[in-house]
C-alpha cells in the first residue's frame, strides 16, 4: 500500500511537471513575436531594457475596449499589475546610445552630448534618459500600493516667509497678435477645409485611443492596447481635454471629464512621480480644460488640487528645491530628503507657469512660492556659470555645495569619473558600461547597486561627494540621525550650482528648453508684475544670440539660423561647440518672436524668423517632407558670407581625407608585403598558406559607408569603413575624397547641407509647427500657413496607421517602419498648433492666453 503510493507519487509529479511545461511552451508561443512586434531600434537583443518592454507588450495586447465606466478604472489597474511583473530599470543600464551612433572624427561636429540629449528622448519631452526607467513598472511584491496622505512638512515655510502672488494690477503688456485682416470667401473656404482635414486625424488618433487604451497612459496605435509610462493616471486622457474643447468636439470632452473623475491622483505603482512631465501634461492639462471652459467644470481644478498636494511633497527640502523625481508614498515621505545633485535645467525650471496659474484660481501662496524659490534661485545663478546668461543643462539642485563659479568643484580631477566611485554614475553612462547580464540573477545583481547612483539620491543621506554604500540605513531613525548629524555647511540650505561633470554643457534645446520659454510666459502670466522674468530672459536671449545661434550653410543661401551646444570642460581645456539641429529646439523660434514682442526687442522678429523658418527647412529638406530628429550640419563663420560651397560641404563629410588616405595606403602596402612574404614561404613550402588567407575575404563588399534603415544613427565612419576594407582584396580601390564623400551621401541618403543624420526618427513631435503657429499669430504672414500646411501633409501620410498615428523610424523614406507609439503630445500639442494655426486667429488669441510647454492654455490676467 505505502510502496504503490509512493509509485503513485513519482509518477504524479511527473504528470505534473509534464503539464505545467506543456503550459509554458503553449504560453510562450503565444507570446512569440508577430512580424509587428518588434522592439524600438534602440534596444539591443539582449538587454533587459528589451526584455521589460516586451513584457509590458505582451501583457495588454489586446484589452478589451473599455467602456468609461467609472468603477472598473480600478479593477482594471489590478489585473494589469498582475499581467506585469517587471523589474524597474535603472536609466543608466540601458543600452548604449553611442553605438548606434557612430560620430565621425570631424572637429567642426563633435556629438558628444548626444547620448545625454538627443538619442534617448523616446520617452519624455525633453530627452532626458532617466524617463526611459519610467516606463518599466516595479516588482509589485516588494511595493504594496499604498495611499498619498499628507505629513507634516520635514523643512516647512512659515506662513510669514512665503513668497506671495504679486496683487497689484496687472500692466497693459505689448499686443502679441498681428492685426488680421477680413478674408476673402475663397481663402476661406480653403482654410476651412484645411481645418476639418486635421480635426478629421484628431478625431481618428482620439477614438483609436478611446477604444483602445481609454483611461491609459498611451495608445499603441499600430497593434492596439496601452502603456503606462506616466503612472497611469491617463496622460493621454487629460492632455486632450483642451484639444477637444476647442475642436468643438463636446460630448466627447463630457464623456472625458466623466472619467477624469476617477483618476486617483493620490496612489500609482509607480514609486516616483516625474515632477516635471507630470506638471506639464497632468497639471497643465487640467487647468487649461478648467479655464477654457470657462470654469463650469469644478472637478477639473479639484482634481488639479488633488495632484498638486501629492507633489507639493517634493518641494519639502533643505533648500526648497524639488527633488524631480517625487517619491511619494508616505513610508518614503516619512523621511527627510534633497533634491537632485543631477537635474536638467528644462525640468527645474518648466514648474512656474502651472503652479502659478494654480495659484491664482486657488488663491493659495503656496504653489506660487514653490515655484517662486526656484526662480530666485536661477537669478542668482544666472551671472555666475561658465556661459553668464545661460545655465548649465546639469544643475546640482542638492544645496550641498556652495553656490559659486565655476574655478573650483570638489570632483577629483586627473582620474575619468567612471573611475570614482562617488560619480560612477555622473559619467557618461553608456560606453564605459559593463555587458549587460542575461539572467535574471545576475541582472538582480546589477540592480543592486543602483540606490547609490546619482540619479537616484534625493532621499540618500550621504554627504556631498562621499561615498554611500548603504543608501538606506536599516531603521528610521538611523537614518534621521545621519541626515542631522552633518555639520552645518553640510545641511545643503545652499542654492544651485553646476553639476560636477567633466564639462559643463550649455544649450536652448533638449534639457533646457522650457526654462527658458517659460520666463517670458511666467512674465505675461503675471501681467508683468515680476520684472525678475523679464531681466532672466533678456540675459539668457543676449547670450544665446552671441553664442549659440549660427547660420547653416545650406543650398540656395537660405537665410537661416539653427542653435548650437557650447561644452566647456571644467579644466579649461578647449571649448567645444556642436553646430547640430534637432527637432526640440525648434521651439526657439517661437519663443524669440514672442519676447521680441513682449519685451519690445525688435530685431528679434528677425532672427524668429529664421529660427523658424530653419525648422521649415529641414522638413523640406527630406524625402518624406518631415524632419528628422538630430542631424550635424556645416556652420558658416560669423559675419562672413554663407554661400552653398561644393568643396566645403564633401570636406565636412570626409573630414580627416588625408590621414584616411595615408592610412589606406600604409595598409595596403603592408598587405603587399605580407603577401610576398607568403608567396616565398608558399614557394619553399608549398602551397596550404597561401589558401587561407585569401578565404572569405571577398565576402565583404569594397569599402562602403553604410546606412542602416533602422532610424538610428547610420554612418559607420570611416574607421570602421576602413576596418571593413582591410579584408576586401588587395587591388581594393582606395575611395577618392570625392567618391568617399558621395557615397556617404548616396548611401546614408544625407540632404544637402546635413553632414550627418544622428537619429532619422520622427517621434511625433510639435516643437516645429508650434513656432510656425506662433510666428503666423505675430505677423499674420501667410508664408507660414502654406509652409504648415505641407508639413501637416507630410506627418499625417507617413505616421497614419490603422488606429492612430505612430512614431516613425526613418525619415530618409519612403516606407519608414512604425514604432508603435504615441505619445500624448500628439494630441494635445501637435494637432492642436496645426488647427490653430488655420482656425480663425481670435480663437485662443495669445494676447488672452499662455500656453504651458505641452501648448496647454492657460487664461493671462486681463486689464
Ligand atoms: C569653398 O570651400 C573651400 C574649402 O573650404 C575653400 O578652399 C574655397 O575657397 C571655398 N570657395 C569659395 C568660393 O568660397
Amino acid at each position: 500500500m505505502m510502496f504503490r503510493a509512493r509509485r503513485y507519487r513519482v509518477f504524479l509529479v511527473f504528470a505534473t511537471i509534464f503539464v505545467l511545461a506543456f503550459i509554458h511552451f503553449a504560453r510562450s508561443r503565444e507570446q512569440s513575436p508577430s512580424p509587428i512586434d518588434r522592439h524600438p531600434a534602440s534596444f539591443s537583443p539582449n538587454s533587459p531594457a528589451a526584455d521589460t518592454v516586451d513584457h509590458q507588450d505582451s501583457a495588454p495586447i489586446a484589452p478589451p475596449p473599455s467602456p468609461p465606466t467609472p468603477d472598473l478604472s480600478s479593477e482594471q489597474h489590478s489585473t494589469e499589475e498582475v499581467q506585469d511583473p517587471t523589474i524597474e530599470t535603472p536609466a543608466d543600464i540601458r543600452p548604449s546610445p553611442s553605438a548606434e551612433a557612430p560620430k565621425p572624427s570631424s572637429d567642426a561636429a563633435v556629438n558628444e552630448d548626444e547620448e545625454e540629449s538627443q538619442s534617448a528622448p523616446l520617452r519624455s519631452k525633453l530627452g532626458v534618459q532617466k524617463q526611459e526607467a519610467l516606463e518599466v513598472e516595479t516588482p509589485e511584491a516588494t511595493w504594496p500600493h499604498p495611499h498619498w496622505k499628507k505629513l507634516p512638512e520635514h523643512y516647512p515655510v512659515a506662513s510669514e516667509d512665503l513668497i506671495r502672488l504679486p496683487t497689484g494690477q496687472p500692466k497693459e503688456l505689448p499686443k502679441l497678435q498681428a492685426d488680421f485682416k477680413d478674408e476673402s470667401s475663397a481663402d476661406k473656404m480653403q482654410r476651412v477645409q484645411r481645418l476639418s482635414a486635421i480635426k478629421t486625424t484628431f478625431e481618428r488618433a482620439w477614438t483609436g485611443y478611446k477604444t483602445s487604451a481609454m483611461g491609459h497612459d498611451e495608445v499603441r496605435p499600430l497593434r492596439g492596447g496601452y502603456r503606462d509610462p506616466f503612472n497611469g493616471w491617463g496622460a493621454t486622457l487629460v492632455d486632450s481635454l483642451d484639444t477637444l474643447w476647442l475642436m468643438e468636439l463636446k460630448e466627447e470632452f463630457s464623456l472625458a471629464v466623466d472619467y477624469i473623475k476617477t483618476i486617483d491622483f493620490t496612489t500609482t505603482k509607480k514609486k516616483e512621480i516625474p515632477l516635471f512631465e507630470t506638471v506639464i501634461r497632468y497639471l497643465g492639462g487640467l487647468l487649461s480644460a478648467y479655464d477654457i471652459s470657462g470654469h463650469k467644470y469644478d472637478v477639473l481644478l479639484e482634481k488639479a488640487v488633488e495632484l498638486a498636494e501629492v507633489l507639493m511633497g517634493a518641494f519639502d527640502t533643505p533648500n526648497r528645491m524639488p527633488g524631480l523625481f517625487h517619491r511619494w508614498a508616505p513610508v518614503s515621505m516619512a523621511l527627510p530628503r534633497r533634491a537632485d545633485k543631477k537635474a536638467a535645467l528644462a525640468e527645474l525650471g518648466s514648474l512656474s507657469v502651472e503652479f502659478t496659474r494654480l495659484a491664482q484660481l486657488t488663491k493659495e501662496d503656496k504653489y506660487y512660492d514653490a515655484i517662486a524659490r526656484v526662480t530666485n534661485e536661477l537669478e542668482k545663478f544666472q551671472d555666475n556659470t561658465q556661459l553668464p546668461g545661460l545655465w548649465p543643462l546639469r544643475i546640482d539642485a542638492s544645496g550641498c555645495r556652495k553656490s559659486q563659479t565655476h574655478v573650483d568643484h570638489e570632483a577629483p580631477r586627473g582620474q575619468s569619473p567612471a573611475e570614482t566611485p562617488s560619480s560612477s554614475a555622473q559619467s557618461k553612462p553608456s560606453s564605459t558600461m559593463k555587458a549587460l547580464p542575461t539572467d535574471a540573477q545576475s541582472y538582480e545583481e546589477f540592480l543592486e547597486p543602483r540606490d547609490s547612483r546619482s540619479l537616484h539620491d534625493d532621499a540618500q543621506p550621504a554627504g556631498y561627494g562621499g561615498v554611500s554604500a548603504q543608501p538606506y540605513p536599516n531603521s528610521e531613525s538611523e537614518y534621521r540621525a545621519s541626515f542631522e548629524q552633518q555639520s552645518p555647511e553640510a545641511q545643503c540650505r545652499e542654492g544651485l550650482t553646476a553639476f560636477t561633470g567633466e564639462s559643463e554643457k550649455y544649450g536652448l534645446g533638449a534639457l533646457a528648453d522650457s526654462t527658458y520659454e517659460y520666463l517670458p510666459k511666467e512674465y505675461m502670466l503675471l501681467g508683468g508684475q515680476n520684472e525678475q522674468y523679464r531681466t532672466m530672459y533678456e540675459k539668457a536671449i543676449t547670450a544665446a544670440r552671441e553664442r549659440l545661434v549660427f547660420q547653416p550653410m545650406v543650398k540656395n543661401n537660405r537665410d537661416i539660423r539653427f542653435l548650437s551646444t557650447v561644452s566647456m570642460p571644467k579644466d579649461h581645456g578647449h571649448v567645444r561647440t556642436t553646430y547640430d539641429g534637432d527637432h526640440l529646439s525648434c521651439f526657439a523660434g517661437g519663443m524669440v518672436a514672442v519676447g521680441a514682442k513682449i519685451f519690445g526687442i525688435e530685431s528679434d522678429m528677425e532672427l524668429a524668423h529664421q529660427l523658424t523658418d530653419a525648422c521649415v527647412w529641414a522638413y523640406e529638406s527630406t524625402k518624406s517632407g518631415i524632419m528628422p530628429e538630430h542631424f550635424s550640419l556645416v556652420p558658416c563663420k560669423k559675419g562672413e558670407s554663407c554661400e552653398w560651397n561644393e568643396t566645403a560641404y564633401y570636406k565636412a563629410l570626409d573630414p580627416n581625407m588625408q590621414e584616411r588616405l595615408a592610412r589606406a595606403m600604409a595598409r595596403k602596402e603592408e598587405r603587399r608585403k605580407k603577401k610576398e612574404k607568403e608567396e616565398a614561404l608558399a614557394d619553399a613550402e608549398g602551397s596550404g598558406s597561401k589558401k587561407k588567407n585569401s578565404i572569405g575575404k571577398r565576402e565583404r563588399g569594397n569599402w562602403h559607408v553604410v546606412a542602416n534603415s533602422d532610424g538610428k544613427s547610420a554612418k559607420k565612419d570611416e574607421a570602421e569603413a576602413e576596418a571593413e576594407n582591410e579584408d576586401s582584396d588587395e587591388d581594393e580601390k582606395i575611395p577618392s575624397h570625392e567618391e568617399f564623400a558621395t557615397a556617404r551621401i548616396r548611401n546614408e541618403r544625407l540632404p544637402p547641407g546635413i553632414t550627418m543624420l544622428v537619429n532619422r526618427k520622427y517621434l511625433l513631435r510639435p516643437e516645429a509647427i508650434e513656432s510656425v503657429f506662433i510666428m503666423f499669430r505675430l505677423t499674420g504672414d501667410e508664408y507660414w500657413r502654406e509652409k504648415g500646411w505641407e508639413m501637416f501633409e507630410a506627418v499625417s501620410k507617413y505616421t497614419r496607421t490603422e488606429l492612430a498615428n505612430s512614431e516613425i523610424d526613418d525619415v530618409t523614406v519612403e516606407t519608414p517602419t512604425m514604432l508603435d507609439e504615441m505619445q500624448s503630445f500628439w494630441l494635445a500639442e501637435t494637432l492642436k498648433y496645426f488647427y490653430l494655426l488655420f482656425s480663425d486667429p481670435g480663437v485662443l488669441s495669445l494676447d488672452e492666453y499662455v500656453l504651458n510647454t505641452e501648448a496647454h492654455p492657460l487664461r493671462r490676467p486681463q486689464y
